[in-house]
């Protein structure tokens, strides 16, 4: 034992569930055994070759050294304009800040926005991060639960019910990890109308999974541009091109906060990689065309969908509400829960069914409780099709025989 003390923040941290999972997974398969994760937070194709050729290019050229924190003006310009063609407004570089993945765009956000005791309001089910990223700022996570019922979206009347003094930002992410969920227009609109009522409010969107969408997608700009001056777009390469690797996020906002997260960068990481860097630009500057690959992944992720969709609720005990986006479904399991399952063990809770599966079917899933949801599991199928179809097998015959 040392007399290492460690901070008191650290006492309120969660450790992730999906790190756990995949240390399990690893562990199983050390020993042999054939397990098919359902567990990837990550598309599982490569980067497309155009943005592998500007990175190696980055390497021979040189261009190795410091750039500016928050990335270099040409990206931030290239990004600047990205988002405000997205979002209906106008951004100028100086109001982007690129970061390490949209991870830490988040996380400076909220040690840019939060003193101790702010509050924090969080849709459940909710990515892990979003919870732990703002207790490490200090600031009170508030979970407003939603239903399958109501499509997993946070309605306009649980978000002024949640809403006091103490209410700093609002956390809005469509389409949603983990359940895949799509707000719509009409949906954001109201939501903005109680934003509208409380000026000292700052509404993080999280549009990391906007380009794959299964329906029309709203953006909340688009829908809200009169709360721009309480808006912090966030964003990033990982999903869209398949460059969780790499570490390439944005943040998009007011000039003030963005000098004030850039300050906070400053005294950090300073920026991501400059290869990353010139990696991603052609991906934002329209020197290539990424439209025709990103297609072909929404496509691939559309097809899997509808098989996974149609094998889970093909089994009695389980019920879905379809996603319209991101590349996960989650499943309500209370079904399965408090009787015999065929491979011999009664799971009482989320957790056990997820233990049970990876012990009796071999197969990885996340259970809901992870992401505030208990009684649901996540899945994602950024997997083969053939991987998905034999992993529901395995699932059916473990509950059903
Ligand atoms: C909802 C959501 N936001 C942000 C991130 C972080 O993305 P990045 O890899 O760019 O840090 C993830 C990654 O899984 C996510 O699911």
């Amino acid at each position: 034992m040392s007399n290492v003390r460690l901070s008191a923040r650290l006492s309120r941290l969660t450790p992730s569930a999906t790190t756990a999972l995949s240390g399990k997974v690893a562990a199983l398969k050390a020993q042999g055994i054939n397990v098919i994760s359902f567990g990837a937070g990550e598309p599982d194709f490569a980067t497309p070759d155009a943005i592998k050729a500007a990175g190696i290019k980055a390497i021979e050229t040189n261009q190795t050294k410091y750039t500016p924190i928050g990335g270099p003006a040409e990206l931030r310009k290239a990004v600047a304009e990205r988002v405000s063609a997205d979002c209906g407004v106008t951004y100028t570089a100086n109001q982007i800040s690129v970061t390490n993945g949209a991870k830490e765009a988040l996380f400076l956000a909220f040690l840019a926005l939060c003193d101790e005791g702010d509050e924090v309001i969080i849709p459940a089910p909710y990515w892990v991060s979003y919870v732990d990223q703002a207790k490490i700022a200090g600031a009170t996570p508030v979970i407003v639960e939603t239903t399958p019922e109501q499509g997993f979206r946070m309605t306009a009347a649980q978000l002024a019910a949640a809403i006091t003094p103490r209410t700093r930002v609002i956390m809005i992410n469509s389409p949603s990890n983990p359940t895949g969920a799509v707000y719509s227009a009409a949906e954001l609109r109201a939501l903005a109308d109680v934003v509208a009522k409380h000026p000292q409010i700052v509404v993080m969107t999280d549009e990391i999974y906007d380009a794959i969408v299964y329906t029309e997608y709203a953006r909340w700009l688009r829908v809200a541009p009169e709360l721009y001056n309480q808006t912090l777009v966030i964003n990033g390469a990982s999903k869209a091109f398949a460059m969780t690797g790499w570490r390439m996020g944005f943040v998009a906002g007011p000039q003030q906060i963005i000098d004030a997260i850039k300050g906070i960068q400053s005294h950090s990481t300073s920026h991501t990689s400059s290869i990353t860097q010139a990696a991603a630009l052609p991906a934002y500057d329209g020197s290539v065309d990424m439209a025709s690959e990103v297609s072909r992944m929404v496509k691939a992720f559309r097809e899997r969908r509808d098989i996974i969709g149609e094998l889970l609720t093909s089994i009695p005990g389980v019920s879905l509400s379809m996603p319209d986006g991101a590349f996960y479904v989650f499943p309500d399991i209370r079904g399965l829960l408090g009787k015999p399952l065929a491979c011999g063990v009664t799971c009482n809770t989320d957790d056990e069914l997820a233990a049970a599966l990876l012990e009796h079917a071999h197969i990885g899933v996340v259970s809901g409780s992870a992401f505030g949801a208990p009684g649901f599991i996540r899945m994602s199928y950024a997997t083969s099709a053939e991987l998905i179809r034999e992993g529901m097998a395995r699932f059916t015959k473990a509950v059903v025989g």
